[in-house]
């Protein structure tokens, strides 16, 4: 049995990837910024189908001191996780953050509450984990980026924030990797691209997909399941596409 640790599990990705997980008889930890279960019926129903298997947390992923206070709490359930998958992630969130068309709609607000979410909460999420996931068996610290973030497949522009904040995530896990290669050398650290999934925050922009471009959620979790069980030492600081393929920077 593995030990894995799902952050924002109360997203459309994070839900199907603490089921999927659970289903593979994985002991799973999840965190939400909310009340822990509270106010999340799918996490609720994981709880009664599985109580003893799940332990859900308080972490809001913006605030350093949650992230601490969370890991603190991980620490007195587990000495070691061999999985951590961050599927935290903001694109819009219905107060005034959305994705800009153009110059004049880049705010600094905005700019800061995207890179809170999508780059620094990633780094601060390594600090706090590289104690459990530093031992003598394979473990992967993973985070969910996005095609978007990648410099060299930007042909339509726009989406400054989350475009920029995902890019330097992806630097972030280049530079993670590069330093756990020599101090957690069982460790390795990816991004993953999900595909176009049908979750809140690919909602308002379905209206132009190609049929069949969007995914569910249980079948992008299956996909990255895939994706992370197959990973090798030397992929380590690389951007895997739920496919398989690799993301250029
Ligand atoms: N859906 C897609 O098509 C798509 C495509 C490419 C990449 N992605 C990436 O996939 C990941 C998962 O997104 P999703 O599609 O599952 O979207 P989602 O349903 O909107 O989930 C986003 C998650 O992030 C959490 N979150 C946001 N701010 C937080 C904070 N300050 N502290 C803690 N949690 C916070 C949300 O928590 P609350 O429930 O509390 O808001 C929610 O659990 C993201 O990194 C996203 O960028 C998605």
């Amino acid at each position: 049995m593995t030990y894995a640790l799902v952050i924002g599990a109360s997203g459309g990705i994070g839900i199907a990837m603490t089921r999927l997980l659970l289903e593979r008889g994985n002991r799973v930890i999840t965190t939400v910024r909310g009340d822990n279960t509270k106010n999340n019926d799918h996490l609720k129903t994981l709880h009664e189908k599985y109580n003893a298997q799940i332990v859900s947390l308080k972490l809001d992923v913006t605030q350093q001191q949650s992230i601490e206070t969370a890991f603190t709490e991980i620490q007195n359930l587990t000495d070691h996780l061999h999985l951590v998958i961050n599927c935290t992630g903001l694109l819009h969130n219905g107060e005034g953050l959305q994705p800009e068309k153009r110059l004049e709609d880049v705010n600094a607000d905005n700019l800061a509450g995207s890179f809170a979410v999508n780059a620094t909460a990633p780094l601060l999420i390594a600090r706090y984990a590289l104690p459990l996931l530093r031992h003598k068996e394979r473990s992967v610290l993973s985070n969910i980026s996005a095609r978007v973030g990648s410099i060299s497949d930007n042909r339509m522009g726009g989406w400054y924030a989350y475009r920029a904040a995902k890019a330097a995530q992806n630097m972030i896990t280049k530079t993670i990797a590069i330093e756990l290669s020599r101090r957690s050398p069982n460790t390795i650290c990816v991004g993953l691209h999900p595909g176009t999934v049908d979750t809140g925050l690919s909602q308002p922009f379905q209206k132009n997909l190609k049929p069949g471009q969007l995914t569910t959620p249980e079948q992008s979790a299956q996909y990255l399941y895939d994706v992370i069980s197959g990973l090798k030492h030397n992929d380590s600081g690389k951007v895997f596409a739920w496919d398989g393929s690799e993301i250029l920077p």
